[in-house]
This record gives C-alpha cells, sequence and structure tokens, in this order.
C-alpha cells in the first residue's frame, strides 16, 4: 500500500514535469510564450509554430479548425500537460474542437483572457479590437466581452496588414504608423476607451498603435492575462512542477527554421539561432 502511494506520488511528480505545450498559427504566440516564462518560470515548455501554413486569418473556419486539432495533436505526442492556444484566430474557431479532442488536459485560449483584461480595464466601456478577418468574422471578442460586462459596446476592425507588418520586422516607423492610422480611422465610430489587440501578433506594434491612438486609450494585450490564467488552472489542478531549476524550452516550427529564429526572436525578445527550432510535420 505504501508503495503504491509512493507511486503515485512518482507519477504525479513526473507529469507534473511535462512541458506546458503553446500553440499559434507562427511566431506571434511567442509573445504569449514570453508572458508564460516571465509568470512561471520553473514550468517546461514546448511551442509549435505552424509556420508552413501561416496566415490562419484568411483562411476558413474549416480549414482553421482542421490546423488547430493537427497542430494540438502533435503537441499531445510529445506529451504536455496544459495546452495554451496562443492565437486569437485558432481560439475563435476551434477551442470546443480542442477541448474535446484534448481529453482530461486544459485547454487555455487567448480570447477569453484579453476580453477579461480590457473589461478590468474599463469597466462599462467602448472597446476597439483589432484582429484577424477570421477572428472578426465569428464576432468571438464581442461575445466574450458581452459575456463579462452586457453594457459595454464593441467594435471589431480587421486588420490583415498588421500581421504582415510584425512579421516583416517593420512595427516601428513611418510605414507602420500610417498603416495602423489608416485602420484605426476605418474603425472609430467614437473614440474608443480600449483598443484590443485581438491578435498575438499586434504586441509587436504596442507601441506604433499607442503612438497613434489617444494618450487615454488603453492598449490591451492578453499575454499577461493569459500567463495568469495559466497560473490558475495548474495551480487548480495541481499540476505546478515542483522544482526550482528553470524551465527548459523546446521550439518546434513547421517551416523555415531561419525565419522563424530571426522573426521570433524579436517576439521573445532575445536572439534565437535556426539551431535552436525543430523542423516537425504534422
Ligand atoms: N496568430 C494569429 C492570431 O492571433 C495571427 C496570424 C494568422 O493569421 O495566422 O490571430
Amino acid at each position: 500500500m505504501a508503495k503504491l502511494r509512493h507511486n503515485a506520488g512518482m507519477n504525479r511528480e513526473i507529469h507534473c514535469d511535462l512541458p506546458i505545450g503553446v500553440f499559434d498559427s507562427g511566431v506571434g504566440g511567442l509573445t504569449v510564450l514570453k508572458a508564460i516564462q516571465e509568470a512561471l518560470p520553473n514550468e517546461n515548455l514546448v511551442y509549435l509554430g505552424d509556420t508552413a501554413r501561416l496566415p490562419y486569418g484568411t483562411k476558413s473556419p474549416v480549414s482553421i479548425e482542421r490546423y488547430a486539432t493537427q497542430a494540438a495533436a502533435k503537441l499531445q505526442e510529445q506529451g504536455i500537460k496544459a495546452l495554451v492556444v496562443a492565437c486569437n484566430t485558432a481560439s475563435a474557431v476551434a477551442l470546443a474542437a480542442l477541448r474535446a479532442q484534448m481529453d482530461d488536459v486544459p485547454v487555455i485560449g487567448v480570447i477569453g483572457p484579453g476580453a477579461a483584461a480590457a473589461v478590468e480595464a474599463r469597466p462599462a466601456g467602448k472597446h476597439l479590437v483589432l484582429a484577424t478577418e477570421a477572428t472578426v468574422g465569428l464576432g468571438a471578442y464581442r461575445i466574450a466581452i458581452a459575456e463579462r460586462d452586457p453594457v459595454a459596446e464593441v467594435r471589431e476592425q480587421a486588420c490583415e496588414m498588421l500581421v504582415s507588418l510584425a512579421e516583416e520586422g517593420w512595427s516601428n516607423g513611418e510605414i507602420a504608423r500610417a498603416i495602423v492610422r489608416r485602420y484605426l480611422d476605418e474603425a472609430t465610430v467614437a473614440v474608443p476607451d480600449t483598443i484590443i489587440l485581438g491578435c498575438t501578433h499586434f504586441p509587436l506594434l504596442k507601441d506604433t498603435i499607442q503612438d497613434v491612438a489617444d494618450d487615454d486609450i488603453v492598449v490591451v494585450d492578453s499575454a499577461s492575462t493569459t500567463a495568469r490564467v495559466v497560473r490558475e488552472v495548474l495551480e487548480r489542478g495541481a499540476l505546478r512542477r515542483n522544482s526550482d531549476s528553470p524551465g527548459l524550452l523546446r521550439l518546434l516550427a513547421t517551416d523555415g527554421a531561419t525565419r522563424f529564429a530571426r522573426v521570433g526572436g524579436q517576439f521573445l525578445g532575445r536572439e534565437l539561432s535556426h539551431r535552436d527550432v525543430e523542423l516537425v510535420d504534422l
């Protein structure tokens, strides 16, 4: 009996040592990964960027769901204790399918935490969501905000070109400012209280967006709120790793290790080499 109990303890420890899987269509989700690393430095992490099929935001919901479930299956194969869908588009389209697929592995999306952060920043506020076509098409933030704050007003604006700017590393400067200004002009009926970065690529453009927008508009990104939710979910499930050693990070991509390292380094805030990135097939 004592041995059995000992084994159960050992198994739990081994389970808690498993990495948290983090997945995005590309490198944008590294902004969420970075926030998780900062909040939970002892956790092991495995990140998958489906760079071969980026962007998801212009694809149909059927394709996005297929891509997202394949990416999650790849992470499940590695052995993970939780899955973070660090992609707004995949969170908008496929969260229910992913939860069904992952059995008892908790699945955390970014839209709920992003909506919660905006509502917390400006209760009963006017929110402008910048996101991909697919996220806007499904009204994902409108629904998530209405659930938390029924009197809030929400306007959603598709900004596909901002994904390309972030991918190209052109997040600052006149071109970025002009494009951001154009999207804000198109979107803004009345001056919003918050601008929600409803795409994991957009935190790279946060300074430019804040610069173009009025000073008192709060620019909200979901990375740190998502990291907080990840911590809560792990604690609730007794899944926190019990170790003082820094967690390990594996980076997987479906295409272009060199490009992933170059662009991903900007999202992660440190230099990466193509040797840090393992190529995988889904
Ligand atoms: N990662 C996606 C998101 O957060 C943006 C890039 C894409 O369209 O794949 O919505």
